[in-house]
């Protein structure tokens, strides 16, 4: 069979982890959440696609390319999650499990990052336990795939 693949979607701002806001996202990269990820995924025989951008069309794209070629998708949105219709509608589009990751707890935040767009289209939203949120939703979709 071939491999399944995951997607994995990091929204605006996320690029700058490791030295935007630490004592709100921690110290860890991006870079070092995509290993983590790409390692953890390998252990249930997944493999992982990484796509980060600032722009919401290029995310769209990513996640209609989803289609057909991924067996499920994570996504931190970051703050499109509170505005963008038009990520949360290209989620719906593709019909795939989708875990939602924040790294930050958003419900303990300012009042404007409580409400998501895409957590009613995602299976599971995940938010507060930091890079290891993201570990989480690799293994939520794994026990699905299994
Ligand atoms: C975030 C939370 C969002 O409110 C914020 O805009 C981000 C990161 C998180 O991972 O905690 O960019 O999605």
């Amino acid at each position: 069979m071939t491999e399944r693949v995951v997607l994995l979607v990091n929204g605006p701002n996320l690029n700058l982890l490791g030295t935007r806001q630490p004592e709100v996202y921690g110290a860890t990269t991006l870079a070092e959440i995509e290993a983590a990820v790409a390692a953890l995924a390998a252990e249930f025989g997944l493999a992982v696609r990484a796509v980060q951008s600032n722009h919401e069309g290029v995310l769209i794209d990513a996640i209609h390319a989803a289609r057909g070629e991924c067996a499920g998708i994570i996504i931190n949105p970051g703050a499109y999650s509170h505005t963008s219709i038009a990520i949360r509608d290209a989620l719906s589009s593709v019909d795939l499990p989708v875990v939602e990751v924040h790294l930050s707890n958003i419900h303990a935040r300012e009042e404007f990052r409580h409400h998501s767009f895409v957590s009613a289209v995602a299976e599971a939203v995940i938010a507060g336990a930091g890079p290891a949120g993201y570990e989480y939703a690799v293994r939520h979709l794994a026990a699905k795939f299994a």
